[in-house]
């Protein structure tokens, strides 16, 4: 497995790849790597001849009060884990490198980006597409996978890639969850110990959405008012958002559902370390399927 630092190097290595006519598959991450990210390395496997990984913690899309210093960079593990799994080669930049000093160019996209983590995370999705526009360029894939975890990063990346005109197929992976359910996250090993065992509150809730829904409720508002009950359950949970939009738009559904809709959740809990404020934000999504005769579509 080829370990490599400069943009520069991975841009003819990328060349080099392009010329012999392998196809590149690129899984974009922050590191602390987890079976979810692994995954999305399997995903990327059947989509192209070599796998790359980039592990950049990506100080733009941080907000001024979010964990951007504690964020964890085990390198040396991610590095193990990647040739574990057969990775090709990883583009890990040393901070803050990738950025030029003077950084002042940006690729935003609008209306996808003003709903859900827009809400309270401005700026953070102007930092992801910036940083996956200097990967795309810096590592020339044909195809980029993402997780369905991040519904709406994934459809705002999809976006983009449209919009721009990139080369790039962006696919999607499913959602990695651990044994109780909750989907796998970095963040996870912040939870104070009693929030970790709340925070299966989340995908709880969204099995409280689904059975309503197959029992026949397409009222949002009642599927809406059935989760909060569930998430209540959790008392040291408090929840930023619940909301069931369209899940290409992003757009609040109507009252009515007649299609599918995305239910997406983001909620914090207290963290270990328990200073004041300390709050640790998980989000978790489903699509739902409100009508009986149409059919989950296929992956
Ligand atoms: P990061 O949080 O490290 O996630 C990297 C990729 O792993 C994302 O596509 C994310 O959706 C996916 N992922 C994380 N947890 C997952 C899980 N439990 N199941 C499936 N996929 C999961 O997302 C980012 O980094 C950054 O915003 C990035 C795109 C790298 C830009 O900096």
């Amino acid at each position: 497995m080829q370990v490599v630092e400069e943009t520069r190097r991975l841009q003819e290595r990328a060349d080099q790849v392009r010329a012999a006519g392998r196809r590149i598959a690129l899984v974009p991450t922050m590191g602390a790597l987890h079976a979810g990210h692994l995954a999305l390395v399997d995903a990327a496997r059947a989509k192209a001849d070599e796998v790359w990984v980039t592990i950049f913690v990506n100080p733009t899309q941080f907000g001024p009060n979010e964990d951007l210093e504690r964020y964890p960079r085990p390198r040396e593990a991610d590095l193990a884990a990647c040739r574990g799994r057969g990775v090709d080669l990883v583009f890990a930049p040393r901070e803050p490198g990738f950025y030029a000093p003077g950084h002042q160019t940006w690729v935003q996209v609008s209306d996808l980006t003003r709903p859900l983590c827009g809400q309270g995370r401005p700026g953070h999705f102007r930092g992801v597409t910036t940083v996956v526009t200097k990967l795309f360029l810096a590592a020339k894939p044909h195809v980029a996978v993402f997780g369905e975890k991040d519904f709406q990063q994934l459809a705002v990346l999809r976006r983009m890639a449209r919009d721009l005109n990139f080369d790039v197929e962006v696919v999607g992976a499913p959602i990695v969850r651990e044994d109780d359910g909750v989907a796998l996250s970095s963040r996870n090993r912040h939870l104070a110990p009693e929030a970790r065992s709340q925070a299966r509150v989340l995908v709880g809730s969204l099995d409280v959405a689904e059975r309503a829904v197959r029992e026949g409720v397409f009222r949002g508002s009642e599927i809406l008012a059935r989760v909060r009950a569930e998430l209540a359950r959790a008392p040291l949970a408090c929840v930023e958002y619940a909301e069931l939009c369209d899940p290409d738009s992003l757009e609040t559904c109507p009252e009515a559902l007649s299609g599918p809709a995305l239910l997406a959740l983001a909620v914090d809990f207290p963290s270990a370390d328990g200073g004041e404020g300390a709050r640790v934000r998980l989000i978790d999504n489903r699509v739902l399927y409100p009508h009986p005769h149409r059919q989950e579509p296929p992956r």
